[in-house]
């Protein structure tokens, strides 16, 4: 196999940027800014550099976010309250809770308390039944990126077998999903695997498109994969090393393994992860156009 391409999140992100710049232009011109709310309960490192580095981009591009700390043990009654106060507050059109939640809340019960117009994640079940239905209104930003990633390489899911790694309500099942709509640039058959599959093997190696999506650092090798297979790999997990920082990134593909028998994969760091906050972006934009022209 020749050298695989290797499918840029960072440059595709900046593509959505440049085209969001004169959407936000034209809403701060009529008086608007869009706003967006993060919530961070307790102070897990990893949601800590993802929760900053959404404030910074939006921070970047002229927009408004506020990011509330709230504390590890907060109840469930005052994290409800605090939504609810979000929710009424103009000046966020989208609000975010990080994930995960500590243990003590449930996750399904605070989801449920966001305005669903304000649920930039997708996460609310009015969301992600729409999608369900063929009818998106908000898209989960990570999956919604790699549809992204995939249009602007011109890789067209329709009539692909896609295997999807992992179930989760962030990444796997809202991708399977979107693959399999009756759309243009969708249209797959997809098979989800997870803890509960015999033989993960056996799916893989009939992806044409293989999208990771476990947190196992590196668990994906050239024997799980056909020849010529697009891997997009979701993971960004923390390996410790003996570097400054004490950790490196690393993936849910063991990166070096397959590099040569796939034909496009995604980097990480620089390949879905810019794209998830690019996302976020457009639907608070979106959100913000939604609540302004009523
Ligand atoms: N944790 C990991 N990814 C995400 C995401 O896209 N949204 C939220 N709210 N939490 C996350």
């Amino acid at each position: 196999m020749t050298e695989a391409l290797i499918l840029s999140g960072k440059t595709v992100s900046h593509e959505v940027y440049n085209t969001l710049q004169s959407q936000i232009d034209s809403l701060k011109s009529s008086g608007c800014t869009p706003g967006l709310a993060v919530v961070l309960v307790g102070d897990d490192p990893a949601s800590n550099v993802y929760v900053n580095s959404k404030a910074r981009r939006f921070n970047k591009l002229g927009l408004f976010s506020e990011t509330i700390r709230l504390p590890e043990d907060i109840g469930e009654d005052e994290l409800l309250s605090k939504i609810q106060e979000l929710n009424n507050d103009d000046r966020f059109h989208g609000i975010l809770v990080q994930m995960p939640l500590p243990k003590h809340l449930n996750e399904a019960v605070i989801i449920e308390a966001v305005n669903p117009l304000k649920d930039v994640d997708g996460f609310h079940p009015e969301n992600l039944g729409r999608l369900t239905a063929g009818r998106p209104r908000f898209v989960p930003c990570t999956p919604k990126g790699i549809m992204r990633i995939l249009k602007h390489y011109n890789i067209d899911p329709s009539g692909k077998h896609v295997v999807v790694l992992g179930r989760s309500n962030i990444v796997g099942r809202p991708i399977s999903i979107l693959m399999s709509l009756k759309q243009t640039f969708s249209n797959a058959t997809t098979t989800i695997c997870h803890s509960g599959t015999a033989d993960i093997p056996y799916h893989t190696l009939q992806a044409d498109i293989l999208i990771a999506a476990i947190g196992v650092p590196n668990f994906v090798t050239s024997s799980h994969i056909k020849e010529g297979a697009v891997i997009i790999d979701v993971g960004i997990n923390r390996v410790e090393d003996d570097s400054e920082k004490g950790y490196r990134l690393v993936g849910d593909v063991y990166f070096d393994s397959v590099n040569e028998k796939v034909s496009a994969i995604t980097p990480v760091p620089g390949g879905v992860g810019p794209m998830t906050i690019a996302m976020l972006v457009e639907n608070t934009v979106e959100a913000a156009e939604r609540l302004v022209s009523g």
